[in-house]
């Protein structure tokens, strides 16, 4: 390991510090100069860069930058730590954004001490105030059963003109809504059909337009397409009376892409007798075995992504209801 000059004179005042009985964290280490924004045109996907402290030029090599933003989407404050003075984020570009970063001195520079900048570097920067009223507001994706992707949007003003365009990491540039939904002649919606969105990946999308009172304020959104599922409906589950008054429910995964080990099922179990009954179980399993309850059992199922294949899912609808009475006669009709 060879030491430059100024490597050498920080050295010494790190050493005469240190030989003073003085906390080695007592050098001070300036902050960045600025940050700057470069917008790609990604809907917020934005690259962050910032310059180097003029007074650190001799030490890049042990530097090493933290870097604070807050994240709109998750609505708290994201911490990354990097060597490099450039680093990409996504931000909601209706939302303030809000970024710091701090320097980080370690290694021989400092004789292996870790010592951060006691000021940050901040950039505050306001959204663009364009646009009378927001474009949409509810805005919603759907992934049906991990095969067709639909978002839709409510509550647009009469008359406008509305566009969607998406990114993702695989795009080169945004694109265009490749199918529109109307509502009553007003583009609602979406149709991914046939045009594959990534998992696991951000995919930012934006609705942007005008009315005839002007331009519209953007609805900015960034999500993965694996946390939007919605399974089809399950066939309607087949049902066996077996000993002691218990009764067989087994019923398949719907069709289609939604792999079954990502499954989880909720069983809607009703019963007529005396009196109305209706419980419900979970489970990972496509079978369970129930006791019986009054004359006429029935059973519903629905599944929805468990958590080991996506973070949040949403339940499927209900399949079809199956009956069996005690009469031990399988009853399909409801
Ligand atoms: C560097 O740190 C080590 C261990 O903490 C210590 O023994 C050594 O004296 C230090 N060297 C200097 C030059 O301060
Ligand atoms: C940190 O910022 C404050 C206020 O801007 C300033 O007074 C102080 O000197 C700065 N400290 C360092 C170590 O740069
Ligand atoms: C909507 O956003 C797209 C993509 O950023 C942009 O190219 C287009 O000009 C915008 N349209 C309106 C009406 O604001």
């Amino acid at each position: 390991m060879s030491f430059n000059v100024a490597d050498r004179a920080l050295m010494m005042v790190f050493l005469i510090i240190c030989m003073e009985e003085l906390h080695c964290s007592a050098i001070q280490v300036d902050p960045p100069e600025e940050i700057n924004i470069i917008d790609p045109g990604h809907l917020g996907h934005l690259d962050i860069t910032w310059s180097l402290p003029a007074s650190l030029i001799n030490f890049q090599e042990c530097l090493r930058y933290q870097v604070e933003y807050f994240n709109t989407y998750a609505q708290r404050w994201d911490v990354i730590q990097a060597p490099q003075r450039i680093y990409s984020a996504q931000f909601d570009l209706m939302k303030d954004i809000q970024i710091r970063v701090y320097t980080v001195l370690s290694g021989h520079c400092t004789n292996n001490s870790v010592i951060k900048s006691v000021n940050y570097t901040e950039l505050v920067q306001k959204p663009p105030g364009a646009g009378r009223g927001d474009a949409v507001k509810h805005f919603e994706c759907v992934f049906h059963n991990m095969e067709r992707m639909i978002c839709k949007w409510e509550k647009f003003p009469a008359k406008s003109q509305l566009f969607m365009y998406y990114w993702h990491n695989k795009l080169n540039k945004t694109e265009a809504c490749p199918k529109y939904i109307y509502t009553n002649g007003v583009r609602s919606g979406c149709d991914f059909t046939g045009k594959p969105l990534p998992d696991f990946t951000d995919v930012n999308i934006c609705v942007n337009g005008s009315s005839p009172e002007g331009p519209l304020r953007p609805k900015y959104t960034s999500l993965q397409i694996q946390n939007y599922v919605k399974p089809d409906p399950a066939q309607k589950p087949s049902l066996a009376l077996v000993q002691d008054a218990r009764i067989n429910v087994d019923w398949t995964k719907p069709h289609g892409k939604v792999p079954g080990h990502c499954l989880e099922w909720e069983v809607k179990h009703t019963s007529e007798g005396t009196q109305y009954q209706s419980k419900t179980t979970h489970t990972m399993s496509t079978s369970l075995i129930l006791p019986a309850v009054g004359v006429k059992n029935c059973f519903t199922v629905r599944s929805k992504l468990n958590k080991y294949c996506a973070t949040t899912s949403m339940w499927s609808e209900w399949s079809h209801r199956a009956c069996i009475s005690s009469g031990n006669k399988s009853d399909s009709k409801f």
